[in-house]
């Protein structure tokens, strides 16, 4: 039996389209997905939507259309959109779903039954952007710091989940757990909000139309980040989260305190086991500022992958962005990067490489030992790096490599190498080399990997390599 690996994305609001900000996390997560698969573990893989939000209500709203239509064209858009990028995701599910409420209702109940849910009076600030509520000393000139808008004043009637029950417990398991939330630095930052104390949270809303209800009271609506967080259950059953919780939940960093702090609370209040570990992508920005439905300013990450194709835009927002950091999305530096590192770099070695191998039939050999070595340090930097979530790290590990195969035909002009048996063993090295850049890059960049792999066939110890269509034609 293989060993099961979970690892999800966030659900995502559907008060529009998704952004090239919303696929920085889906991309991480299919990059490890596919990590682990090559590893040989039976991988589930599961992204969805975020349905039951008053961002939903508004935006339907504002489209003109009715809210369950709606839904269902938006939650179609953002399945197919990750489709198209080529995530493989193995499930995809909407909070909508039978199967979800019927979760959120169980994990409700059964917190309720810890005697974590009381009723009583909320009164103070909510983003509605955020779907959180807030405290005066978080905004910025009276403002959300994200959105820009002013959080509504609300009083109301509200259930409220025994938070504060928590804090040493979650204490302990950051203790013990010294990977449970990675990078580091937003590990600190947790153990700090921690640390200063927590206060019981509202998860209901009063008077709300659209929501899961809360069981046995008609007037309130289950908090969305209650019913949310709860999808990571539902999609597998409570059965299978027993045996196999989440081993890695990505994120953004906006919203780290609720999977790192509110979830895990959720439960050990529950009773069920706690994934393994919460890891946070910082923002991607534009001008510096973050990338956001609420802000419009989005840029469709199918305008850039129609240019560049897919592997362009995983190689980009891995390779320009060290995972956990912020960082600036330009154009500019999108094609840049492209014509370099694509189509000069990994493009032209294996063009080059099968060029020259094509008319040769290449028997295997020893190799060279500067290329055993130089390809067993790619490999172990690329399987470090990656378990590390350094991805920038590993992929330039692997162009480390690839500059080394380029000067290595520069330097033995492998061209004109006359003696056959000298020549068949540059063109063996070569080739090795490739054929691992091809193994190492398959969760990186899955089309140009297959389409190498698929060039350099083994007819028993006989190498026979093909020519392949241009893999990043220059971009002008
Ligand atoms: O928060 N840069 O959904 P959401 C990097 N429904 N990552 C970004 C980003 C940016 N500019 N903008 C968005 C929600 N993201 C909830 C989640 S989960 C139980 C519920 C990514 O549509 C990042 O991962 O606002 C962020 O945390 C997530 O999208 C928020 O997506
Ligand atoms: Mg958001």
């Amino acid at each position: 039996m293989n060993d099961k690996f979970y690892i999800t994305t966030p659900i995502y609001y559907i008060n529009d389209k998704p952004h090239i900000g919303t696929a920085t996390t889906t991309i991480v997560a299919d990059v490890l997905a596919r990590f682990y698969r090559q590893r040989g573990d039976d991988v589930l893989f599961v992204t969805g939507t975020d349905e039951n939000s008053q961002k939903t209500v508004d935006a339907a709203q504002k489209a003109g259309e009715e809210i369950v239509p709606y839904t269902d064209r938006l939650a179609a858009i953002w399945e197919s959109t990750w489709e198209k990028l080529g995530i493989s995701n193995t499930d995809f599910i909407r909070t909508t779903e039978p199967r979800h409420l019927e979760t959120v209702i169980d994990l409700w109940n059964r917190v309720d039954a810890a005697g974590d849910i009381y009723l009583d009076t909320y009164e103070g600030l909510y983003c509605k952007q955020c779907e959180e509520f807030k405290k005066e000393d978080e905004l910025v000139d009276g403002l959300c710091p994200i959105h820009k808008t002013e959080p509504e004043q609300v009083r109301e009637q509200n259930y409220f989940f025994r938070l504060s029950n928590y804090q040493k417990a979650l204490l302990d398991l950051y203790e013990t757990n010294p990977e449970f939330v990675a990078p580091a630095n937003r590990f600190n930052e947790v153990k700090a909000f921690v640390e200063r104390g927590l206060e019981d949270i509202s998860i209901s809303r009063e008077a709300k139309s659209w929501g899961i209800p809360v069981p046995k009271d008609d007037n309130q609506k289950i908090y969305v980040w209650f019913d949310a967080l709860v999808n990571y259950v539902s999609a597998v059953g409570v059965d299978w989260w027993e045996q196999h919780p989440a081993d890695i939940h990505c994120v953004g960093k906006d919203i780290l305190r609720f999977h790192a702090v509110i979830w895990p609370a959720m439960l050990l209040s529950a009773g069920l086991p706690l994934p393994r570990q919460v890891i946070a992508n910082g923002f991607l920005t534009i001008d510096g500022v973050k990338i956001s439905k609420s802000l419009g300013n989005a840029i469709d990450p199918l305008e850039l992958t129609a240019t560049y194709g897919n592997d362009a835009l995983r190689y980009f927002l891995l390779r320009e962005i060290p995972y956990g950091e912020d960082g600036d999305f330009s154009k500019t530096k999108m094609k840049e990067r492209y014509n370099a590192d694509l189509a000069n770099g990994l493009g032209n070695f294996a063009a080059r490489v099968l060029t020259l191998a094509e008319k040769e039939e290449l028997k295997f050999s020893e190799l060279d030992e500067d290329f055993a070595r130089v390809i067993s340090t790619m490999k172990l930097a690329v399987d470090q790096k990656t378990k590390a979530f350094r991805f920038h790290e590993a992929l330039a590990a692997v162009w480390d490599a690839i500059t080394f195969g380029d000067q290595y035909v520069n330097e033995q002009k492998v061209w004109a190498i006359e003696d056959a048996t000298k020549r068949g063993q540059a063109l063996f090295n070569l080739t090795s080399l490739l054929d691992n850049l091809a193994a190492v890059l398959l969760p990186y960049l899955p089309d140009a990997s297959r389409k190498i792999s698929a060039a350099l066939v083994w007819d028993h110890d006989v190498l026979k390599a093909k020519k392949i269509e241009v893999l990043f034609p220059r971009a002008k």
